[in-house]
C-alpha cells in the first residue's frame, strides 16, 4: 500500500492528541508478571466504596432484559433525576459516561471557524471534543493552578460558541467559588454555551456547593454535568447527565446515538440515585483518605495541589521516573505532564490500606 491512510483523516483530527487513561491493572500484571490481586490502582479517579446492595440487586435484575435494546429515552431515570433537581424532564440530556455529553455539546455547537474557550491544566477531553470537530482552541492561562474565570470571559472571541469549565477541575483538584462562576455566567455573551463540568460535585463540601442547577432559569445557555462515575461508583457502567435548557437538549438529542446509555447502566444509574448514604459515605470516606495522601505526602517532603475532588496531584520532581518506580513497585498513578505538569503526580484517593502502600511505595520510590 503507498498511501498513509492516517493521512486520509483531516488534519484537525489527526492533530488530536490521543487520550491517555489510567493504565489498567491487568496490562501491569501482565508486563511486570505481578499478581493483579497485589496491584494498587490510583489511576482513575474511580470509587474505592464499589458500589452499594441496592444498585448491584438493581444490575442483576437489569441482566434478564438485555436481549432487548434499551430505552433510548432513559424515562425512568429522567424521571427520577427531574425530581431531584427540580426541572422538566426535557431539560435532562443522558449520556455514557459525562464524558459523552461533553461530546454532545461538542457535537451540537461546534465546528469549523468557531472556538471554545478553556483553561490550561483543564480536563483533557474539552480539547478534544474542541479539536475532533475541527474548531479552534483558546487555552487561558491557569492562576495558582486553577481556572481563571475573569481571564476566559474577556478570552470569548466572536467565534466562540462554548466555553469549559471543571469545577472542580481534574487533575488539579481546585474550584471555584459560586460567585465566580455566576459572574462568569453574565459577563459572557448569550450565545456561549458555557460547559460547568461538575463530575466531582458530591466531594464538595455542602458550604462550597453552589446551587448551578437553579442558575439554569436565568443563563439558558448553561449545560450543568454530572457523573455516576465518581462518588456513585458506577465509572464502569458508563452514566452521566447534562442539564440544560429544553432547547439545548433537544439539539443535543439530535446529535446522540439513540441507544447511548445501555439498559443495565439506566437500571444501575436510577438505583444508585436512590441510595444517598452511600454517596455521604463515599463523601466521607474520600475527605478521610485526602487528608491521608496530603498528610502523607507531605512529611515526605513533597508539595501538592489543596484538592476538592477525590485525588490529589502531588509534585514529586521527576513524575516520569517516579511513575515507573512506582509501578514496579505494583502502584499505578497518574502522569499528568499532558497537562502541562511535568514535575506532577496525580493520585486517587482510595481505601486507607490503598493509600498506606502508595505512601510507602512513594517513599521508597524517592529514596531509590
Ligand atoms: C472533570 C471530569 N469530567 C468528566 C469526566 C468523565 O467522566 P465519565 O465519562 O466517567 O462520567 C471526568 C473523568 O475523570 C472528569 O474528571
Amino acid at each position: 500500500m503507498n498511501i498513509d491512510l492516517c493521512e486520509l483523516s483531516p488534519s484537525h483530527v489527526r492533530s488530536i492528541a490521543p487520550y491517555q487513561p489510567g493504565k489498567p491493572i491487568s496490562e501491569l500484571a501482565r508486563e511486570l508478571g505481578l499478581d493483579e490481586n497485589k496491584i494498587v490502582k490510583l489511576a482513575s479517579n474511580e470509587n474505592p466504596r464499589g458500589i452499594g446492595p441496592r444498585t448491584r440487586a438493581a444490575i442483576e435484575g437489569a441482566l434478564g432484559d438485555i436481549a432487548r435494546y434499551p430505552d433510548g429515552s432513559g424515562y425512568e431515570l429522567r424521571l427520577a433525576l427531574a425530581k431531584r433537581h427540580g426541572v422538566d424532564m426535557s431539560a435532562i440530556v443522558l449520556g455514557n459516561g459525562s464524558n459523552d455529553v461533553l461530546e454532545l455539546v461538542s457535537l451540537a455547537f461546534l465546528g469549523p471557524g468557531r472556538s471554545a474557550v478553556l483553561s490550561q491544566h483543564a480536563f483533557a477531553v474539552y480539547p478534544l471534543a474542541t479539536q475532533a470537530r475541527g474548531a479552534r482552541l483558546i487555552a487561558v492561562p491557569a492562576k495558582r493552578y486553577a481556572h481563571d474565570l475573569e481571564a476566559m470571559a474577556r478570552a470569548v472571541d466572536e467565534d466562540t460558541y462554548v466555553l469549559w469549565v471543571a469545577n472542580p477541575n481534574n487533575p488539579t483538584g481546585t474550584y471555584a467559588a459560586p460567585d465566580a462562576v455566576e459572574a462568569l455566567l453574565r459577563a459572557v455573551p448569550e450565545r456561549v454555551i458555557v460547559v460547568l463540568d461538575e463530575a466531582y460535585n458530591e466531594y464538595l463540601p455542602a458550604d462550597l456547593k453552589g446551587d448551578s442547577v437553579k442558575w439554569l432559569k436565568r443563563h439558558p445557555n448553561l449545560v450543568v454535568v454530572r457523573t455516576f462515575s465518581k462518588a456513585y461508583g458506577l465509572a464502569g457502567l458508563r452514566v452521566g447527565y447534562g442539564l440544560a435548557h429544553p432547547s439545548v437538549v433537544d439539539v443535543m438529542n439530535r446529535v446522540r446515538q439513540p441507544f447511548n446509555v445501555n439498559s443495565v447502566a439506566l437500571a444501575a444509574a436510577t438505583a444508585a440515585l436512590g441510595d444517598m448514604e452511600f454517596v455521604a459515605k463515599s463523601y466521607a470516606e474520600n475527605l478521610q483518605g485526602l487528608r491521608q495522601i496530603e498528610q502523607g505526602v507531605a512529611r515526605l517532603g513533597l508539595d501538592y495541589i489543596p484538592s476538592h475532588g477525590n485525588f490529589v496531584t502531588v509534585r514529586v520532581g521527576k513524575a516520569g521516573e517516579i511513575y515507573k518506580r512506582l509501578l514496579r513497585r505494583g502502584v499505578i498513578v497518574r502522569p499528568v505532564a499532558g497537562y502541562e505538569l511535568p514535575e506532577h503526580l496525580r493520585v486517587t484517593a482510595g481505601t486507607p490500606e490503598e493509600n498506606e502502600s502508595f505512601l510507602a511505595a512513594l517513599a521508597a520510590s524517592l529514596r531509590e
